[in-house]
């Protein structure tokens, strides 16, 4: 039996990609699968957490016991999150944010537009860089998706975006990462302290995630 050590908390949690519409049927996006965000949510659902999930579009079910609100642009994903970040105690944002959108998004689906035109792109907001602008007494953690080692590009993150940790994981690392059902991080703490989680199904890496958040929020 799961002890609810985590009773009384409220979390927030995104996951999955954002999908950047072009046109009625055209968009920009990215592999996410959500799995390690809904990983995060049913493990804190499951040791008493109240929880609400972003989820951008994902192939996986809703889990019980979660309220799940379902966006797909980052625009939308920053109105909910902004929403919901009052009734929050803390947020693990494992959401694949588009970082740009289109300039323009055409109403019909017109097969002639120039390229150059179509593909005029704009910078997304960064939702999380405006919660920690926001950070009060909130628990913050974020992910960093990198190609190389990633460390201090993750500590800039960190920095940057006013977090309490951030978890480290990367593409093109064999079976781990994005739609993989198991992950292989490295936690980068804001005294300049890593953990290293091997891998392992991103439920246990969810729980790690989650003894941290429980430790930052009793403190
Ligand atoms: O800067 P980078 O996109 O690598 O930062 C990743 C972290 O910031 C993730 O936690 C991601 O969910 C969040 N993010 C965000 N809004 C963006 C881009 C990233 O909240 N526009």
């Amino acid at each position: 039996l799961t002890p609810k050590d985590l009773g009384g908390l409220r979390l927030l949690v995104s996951a999955g990609p954002t999908r950047e519409y072009l046109d009625p049927v055209r968009f920009l996006s990215n592999p996410s699968s959500g799995r390690m965000g809904y990983a995060v949510a049913e493990a804190a659902r499951d040791r008493g957490a109240e929880v609400v999930l972003v989820s951008g579009p994902t192939a996986l079910p809703d889990p019980w016991g979660v309220e799940v609100v379902r966006v797909e642009s980052a625009l939308e994903m920053r109105q909910a999150i902004l929403e919901r970040y009052a009734w929050a105690d803390a947020v693990v944002m494992a959401a694949a944010v588009a970082d740009y959108r289109p300039a323009e998004v055409l109403k019909e689906k017109e097969p002639k537009v120039e390229a150059e035109r179509l593909l005029r792109l704009v910078p997304n907001p960064d939702i999380l860089k405006e919660l920690g602008e926001r950070k009060g007494q909130k628990v913050l953690v974020g992910f960093a998706m990198e190609t190389g080692e990633g460390l201090e590009r993750a500590r800039g993150k960190l920095l940057r975006k006013n977090l309490d940790f951030i978890v480290l994981n990367w593409v093109n690392r064999e079976g781990v990462g994005f739609a993989s059902p198991e992950n292989e991080v490295v936690l980068v703490f804001r005294d300049g302290r890593v953990e290293e989680v091997s891998r392992r199904p991103k439920r246990q890496v969810a729980d790690r995630i989650l003894d941290h958040v429980k430790a930052l929020w009793a403190s």
